[in-house]
């Protein structure tokens, strides 16, 4: 497994490894890996060229106050990860490498990177897309796989992508969960043992509530419950929604591809999930 630490190392590795084979596929991570990821790099395996992963804890999408500081950090545990996984490359850019000194440019993208993440994080998805934008250019990747985990980040990198004609294929690949449900994030660790007992709860009520909408109940009544539901149990939602799955535009009534969204706080940690509808 290769690992560039410099945009000229990164370079030459992915010129060495195009030789070889000639698409590459892109996981871009924050580290913290757990099987979420790891499926993410066999998916793209299974697309037959070479697989690359990007390591970097991205400041510019961390807000005053959010947990950019306490974000964990294992390089040596998700080198020796990615190695097993079969992943090819690693990119590992420091802070200066990504933002050196005159970087002053932000992507910003409208439609789906407003409401719900985008209102409690503002200033986020400007990080993310810029990030993505540059791990893009920097690895010259052919194919992109996410987690469907953070469905409105999906949609905003779909957007930004189809929006700037950037040439790369995005795969979405569904959420990873643990066998009582609640969907793998490198955050879960910070729940304490009664907490990580109550979170499945969170996933539970999503699924329960799509079962009702499709089985046509009244969708303000319907979230509302969804909500007392969740609050019963110890969370404080942020918000519980009906939306547009490619939009995000909250809706009223179903039509087309639609999706349940949460974010909840347990305790210290905020907890992001989605089922489709
Ligand atoms: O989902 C993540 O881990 C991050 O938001 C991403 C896409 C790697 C950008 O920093």
């Amino acid at each position: 497994m290769l690992i560039a630490r410099s945009l000229a190392e990164l370079d030459s590795a992915v010129s060495e490894l195009r030789r070889e084979d000639g698409t590459l596929a892109l996981v871009p991570t924050m580290g913290a890996l757990h099987e979420g990821h790891l499926a993410l790099i066999e998916a793209g395996r299974r697309r037959g060229g070479t697989v690359a992963a990007s390591i970097f804890v991205n400041p510019t999408q961390f807000g005053v106050g959010e947990d950019l500081a306490r974000y964990p950090r294992d390089e040596a545990g998700d080198l020796a990860k990615l190695e097993a996984a079969g992943c090819d490359l690693v990119w590992l850019p420091s802070v200066e490498v990504m933002y050196p000194p005159g970087d002053v440019t932000r992507i910003e993208v409208g439609g789906p990177s407003q409401g719900f993440e985008g209102t409690a994080r503002p200033g986020h998805f400007a990080g993310v897309a810029t990030v993505v934008a540059k791990l893009f250019g920097q690895t010259r990747a052919d194919l992109a796989l996410f987690g469907a985990k953070d469905w409105q980040q999906v949609q905003v990198i779909k957007r930004m992508v189809a929006d700037l004609c950037l040439p790369v294929a995005i795969e979405v690949v569904p959420t990873l969960r643990a066998p009582d449900g609640l969907a793998l994030s490198s955050r879960n660790r910070f729940l304490s043992e009664a907490e990580r007992a109550v979170a499945p709860v969170l996933y539970q009520t999503l699924e329960r509530l799509a079962g009702e909408l499709r089985g046509g109940a009244e969708v303000r009544a319907a979230i509302g419950a969804a909500s007392v539901r969740l609050r019963a149990v110890g969370f404080r939602p942020d918000y519980v929604a009906l939306v547009d799955a490619e939009s995000l535009q909250p809706i009223e009534r179903l039509g087309g591809e639609n999706r349940v969204l949460a974010a909840a706080r347990l305790g210290g940690v905020r907890l992001l999930d989605s089922v489709g509808v």
